[in-house]
């Protein structure tokens, strides 16, 4: 196949319906590739992207990473987010919130985690079909971040109704006007919330951040801020589609459910592979601060480089068959999460979520179906799930 042959619009839902063939076509074809419909360069190999993802000072964050053709982003809230900053900026804001994030802190979220998805599995199961977004796979991360956060039970249905809205801030969405107001809402909340814990810390991620300090320096109000909603947009929609992306995947592999459901051991290689598989996140821009020529291409300042992840991960010079679901092999070079600097921080805390609550399913059915048919898949370029995903546990089993 020549370049000339490929074609590929970041945004077009028939694509995106099934972007793999499209992706193997641009890593075989066009490895650097400039879309009119993205206004961006795409980039589709796992060494490219990963080279990319090396070196933030050619390739910045700073004008932002979500691609989007003339919609509002998060970029349009104008507070400052890690996941727009460069180094060393970034070393210093990242180095605050990951004291604030640790592992012990992550960790003591478990027993929590596994008894919210008990709940939300014993209401879903006094129906034969549910929806699992709405039932498991969107309410479990926008709890877990709200508990995460501070939030008081009293106001986790507001929170969760603003946060869902805020979410839904696509391009080319109707829905635009309620993610701006719930922005607005949420703001607000945040700002009072943080004002209140700056006078009354408690054992909370929100009190942790007001005090955390490196070298003598704290976050400013906004970055607080800025943090509080970037934890929202980056760890609630994700983790709800890898959770619904692994349920479809899943549905067509009885082998692996049941080797997992026999063996939860095999779950934490197994998540990776899911992750790999059908990445909730199939690309993050970038944005070029000086001239560099890929594979022949000259790239200028300025220009938008869009980085495939989903497309790296299904590279076949780093996954042998990487078309193929294998919950046996070790995925670990994929990119769902990232890499280098900005390399996901909700990462243990995605992985935990996703462990427990396949575990907790499998422990209650070995079999399920999903209705690919009825499904609504997620209109939103970069990111990849569902907004609706009928779902049948098998009697019996
Ligand atoms: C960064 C994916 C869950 C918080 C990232 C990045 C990716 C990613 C690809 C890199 C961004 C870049 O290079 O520009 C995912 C996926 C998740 C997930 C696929 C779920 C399966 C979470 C959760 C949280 C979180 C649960 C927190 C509650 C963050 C933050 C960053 C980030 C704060 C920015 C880090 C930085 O800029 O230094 N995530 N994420 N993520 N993620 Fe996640």
């Amino acid at each position: 196949m020549s370049a000339a042959a490929v074609y590929y619009d970041p945004f077009d839902p028939v694509v995106m319906a099934d972007p793999y063939p499209t992706y193997q076509a641009l890593r075989k074809a066009a490895p650097v590739y400039w879309s009119d419909a993205g206004r961006c360069w795409v980039l589709s190999r796992h060494s490219d992207v990963t080279s990319a993802l090396h070196d933030p000072s050619t390739f910045s964050s700073a004008s932002g990473v979500f691609p989007t053709v003339g919609a509002p982003s998060m970029a349009d809230l104008f507070l400052p987010m890690l996941i727009m900053t460069d180094p060393p900026r970034h070393t210093a804001m990242r180095r605050i919130v990951s004291r604030a994030f640790t592992p012990r802190r992550i960790a003591t979220l478990e027993a929590g985690i596994q008894e919210l998805i008990e709940g939300l599995l014993d209401d879903a199961s006094s129906h034969e079909t549910w929806d699992a977004v709405e039932a498991l796979t969107a309410p479990l991360p926008a709890i877990v971040i709200a508990d995460l956060l501070g939030v008081p039970r009293e106001d986790r249905d507001s929170f969760r109704r603003w946060s869902t809205q805020l979410i839904q801030s696509q391009p080319q969405s109707p829905r635009i006007g309620g993610a701006l107001e719930a922005a607005a809402a949420l703001y607000d909340y945040f700002a009072s919330f943080l004002a209140e814990r700056r006078i009354r810390p408690r054992d909370d991620l929100m009190s942790a951040l007001v005090e955390a300090e490196v070298e003598g320096q704290r976050l400013s109000e906004d970055e607080l801020l800025g943090f509080c909603f970037l934890l929202l947009v980056a760890g609630h929609e994700t983790t709800t589609n890898l959770l619904s992306n692994s349920l479809v995947a899943l549905a067509g592999e009885p082998d692996a459910r049941h080797a997992m459901a026999d063996d939860p051991q095999l779950l934490p290689r197994a998540v990776e592979e899911l992750l790999r598989y059908d990445s909730p996140v199939q690309g993050l821009s970038r944005t070029l601060t000086r001239s560099t020529t890929m594979h022949g291409q000259d790239l200028e300042p300025g220009d938008v480089v869009l980085l495939l992840f989903g497309s790296a991960n299904r590279d076949e010079q780093v996954f042998p068959a990487a078309d193929r679901l294998d919950i046996h092999r070790s995925a670990e070079q994929h990119l769902a999460l990232g890499h280098g600097v900005h390399f996901c921080l909700g990462a243990s805390l995605a992985r935990l979520e996703a462990r427990s609550a396949l575990q907790a399913l499998l422990s209650r059915h070995r079999d399920w179906e999903v209705d690919e048919e009825s499904a609504v898949r997620l209109q939103s370029g970069p990111i990849r799930g569902f907004a609706t995903l009928p779902f049948r546990p098998i009697a019996g089993t």
